[in-house]
């Protein structure tokens, strides 16, 4: 029997109290998100149930308790706050998937502290922007990548503290620390912070079309929705084994990677080496893995390699299997069913800003292969007219995926962004603070994707409503890479799109001109390709850039990034009356 039991039934008595239930959490209990993924698991007697089980590049491995969760995340909060961290500071993560970054995540909402985690592969100027967003007071990262961090440092005031995790301790900086929180005294008790429901917890930044990324920033309370979720839509149960294949530099990794399975006392796999398909079957074989949450591209991957790869592995263990990031095409859900003993992949529709899952495929449910499902109950949700902002009733139609504000894990805010954060709400008032809008039910949060939506109320996704790139389901801003584009000596002017891609479904193609005195060539596209991976990461580098006389422009001088993208795609490049003629 699925937690989730009769999906009609849960959304005719629903109300997010039976997140509580679910949780087994009584009023005045406390709610830090650090403790219920750990303290709170011991408590209840399952200290010694496996937490972790880790494995790395190079055979490393390990294999770590609730209670090494305990031990460790209050090692972490004791160590910040010795350094002088306070509730409220930022503290970035920037490693690869180790075990200290889920130590660390928990030790920092111990201490009240906002976490901060970003993907270990950006490169420094990635890193700079976001650091600086946030005025992040500490940052931890391993002897591997701290290297980028040096680079930035000075010009980062506000960044006090850089400690190094892992690496060599002997060859810091003398403004380094060096923390082994395994070979570190174990703190047996932390006094954890007395957060409330609206206690900042972690701050996620993403990607728009225009600007920098922004921080989404959520609360505490955020667990109710991340456990309610993990129960009725991954249907995790206490002796389950779990492999979410996400880094915790994006919100699914923390979401779904960390808070919702351990808030419920759920063993979790965490793979931190290099995607082939035989290496993640054999992970599976080897762990027993029962749940599977991963991404399409990677799914796509796999389907590329072939059902004979999948038959020389005993993978009879898997039970439930879901996909998130980027639309799953009907093959990929049928090939999955095929291969792994009728088991299909469930999409899952969601984004950083909404902490949490809102349209999912439900397990005992019909998938209609290629569609993202049905909402989650407690969620109110429709599509809008693309131009009336009205909710549309016409099955089939298309329109704008939108959400009514007030679900737990609701991101709060951008960080100190409230006119972008406003700009998100339909019907809000120019002078709507943050905490209104998030509350204000008669408001409209409009996710920035299209979609229809059947005669029986299945979702189909249909792409986003703006310039955002979504490559292997991670969103990368064109503006972030125009930006960095410019900075090389060779070019002059720059747009970024997204092309179609078989496996990622975009990758990034860039249009330069180029400055006086250079020639396009494959070297100069080279070269140029590998300033933006290693200023920006190897998710942002163009696969491919063409050189251009001039970019298409609108009169006031806007490159017309939509121009770009139909010649691209093959697509009528509709009115472009606006555009510069001369
Ligand atoms: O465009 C949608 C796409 O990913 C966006 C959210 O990205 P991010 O905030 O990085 O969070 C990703 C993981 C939750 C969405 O606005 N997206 C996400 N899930 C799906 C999807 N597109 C199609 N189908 C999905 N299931």
């Amino acid at each position: 029997m699925s937690n989730i039991g009769s999906y009609e039934k849960r959304l005719s008595d629903f109300d997010w109290g039976q997140a509580r239930e679910t949780l087994g959490w009584k009023d005045g209990e406390l709610l830090n998100i650090g403790a219920m993924c750990s303290d709170r698991i011991c408590a209840e007697g399952h200290g010694e149930r496996t937490a972790l089980i880790w494995e790395g590049f190079g055979n490393k491995s390990g294999k770590y308790t609730f209670d090494d969760l305990r031990l460790y995340s209050n090692g972490f909060a004791q160590f910040l706050k010795d350094q002088g961290i306070k509730p409220g500071d930022r503290v970035c993560i920037f490693m690869d998937k180790i075990p200290s970054l889920y130590f660390s995540f928990l030790g920092i909402l111990k201490l009240g502290a906002i976490a901060q985690p970003l993907f270990s592969a950006f490169g420094d100027e990635s890193l700079e922007v976001r650091l600086a967003s946030a005025g992040t007071k500490a940052i931890l990262t391993t002897k591997k990548h701290v290297k980028k961090v040096r680079k930035i440092r000075e010009r980062l005031p506000e960044l006090e503290t850089i400690v190094v995790v892992e690496g060599n301790p002997s060859k810091l900086r003398d403004d380094e620390v060096f923390f082994d929180v395994e070979e570190a005294p174990k703190v047996d008790v932390f006094d954890v912070y007395k957060s409330t429901p609206e206690t900042p917890s972690v701050l996620h930044y993403t990607s728009g079309t225009t600007g920098q990324p922004k921080g989404a920033l959520h609360v505490h309370s955020s667990v109710w929705g991340q456990a309610l979720t993990t129960s009725w839509v991954l249907d995790l149960k206490p002796d389950d084994v779990y492999w979410c294949t996400a880094d915790p530099g994006w919100v699914t990794g923390t979401s779904y990677g960390i808070i919702g399975p351990w808030s419920l006392g759920v063993t979790q796999c965490v793979l931190d080496s290099g995607f082939t398909s035989r290496r993640w079957y054999q992970f599976i074989q080897d762990n027993r893995v029962t749940v599977w949450y991963s991404a399409p591209t990677a799914i796509r991957a796999l389907m590329k390699d072939g059902d004979e790869v999948v038959k020389e592995f005993d993978l009879s263990s898997l039970r439930f299997l879901a996909s998130v990031g980027e639309p799953l095409n009907a093959e990929a859900v049928i090939w999955s069913g095929e291969v792994f003993n009728g088991l299909q992949f469930h999409d899952t529709f969601w984004q950083t800003e909404t902490g949490a899952m809102m349209i999912t495929n439900y397990p005992g449910m019909e998938i209609r292969p290629g569609s993202m499902g049905m909402p989650f109950p407690g969620i109110t949700a429709c599509v809008l007219d693309l131009k009336t902002h009205e909710p549309l009733t016409e099955p089939g139609k298309v329109g704008l995926i939108a959400f009514r504000p007030g679900w737990p894990s609701m991101f709060r805010q951008y960080w100190k962004k409230p006119d972008i954060y406003r700009s998100k709400f339909v019907g809000a008032s120019d002078d709507a603070m943050p905490d209104q809008l998030r509350t204000d039910t008669s408001l409209w949060y409009v996710s920035g994707d299209r979609a229809s939506i059947d005669k029986d109320g299945y979702y189909w996704f249909v792409g986003r409503d703006d310039d955002v790139i979504n490559t292997g389901g991670h969103l990368v801003g064109p503006f972030e890479i125009e930006s960095a584009l410019v900075e090389h000596p060779a070019v002059a002017e720059a747009a970024a799109i997204g092309k179609p891609d078989e496996v990622n479904m975009e990758v990034v193609k860039a249009f330069v001109t180029l400055k006086p005195g250079f020639e396009p060539s494959d070297d100069l596209e080279l070269e140029i390709m590998n300033f933006i991976r290693k200023r920006l990461s190897p998710l942002a580098m163009p696969q491919e850039i063409e050189y251009m006389d001039k970019l298409p422009k609108t009169r006031s001088g806007k490159i017309v990034r939509r121009y770009l993208k139909a010649l691209e795609w093959g697509e009528d490049v509709g009115d472009l009356s606006g555009l510069d003629d001369d």
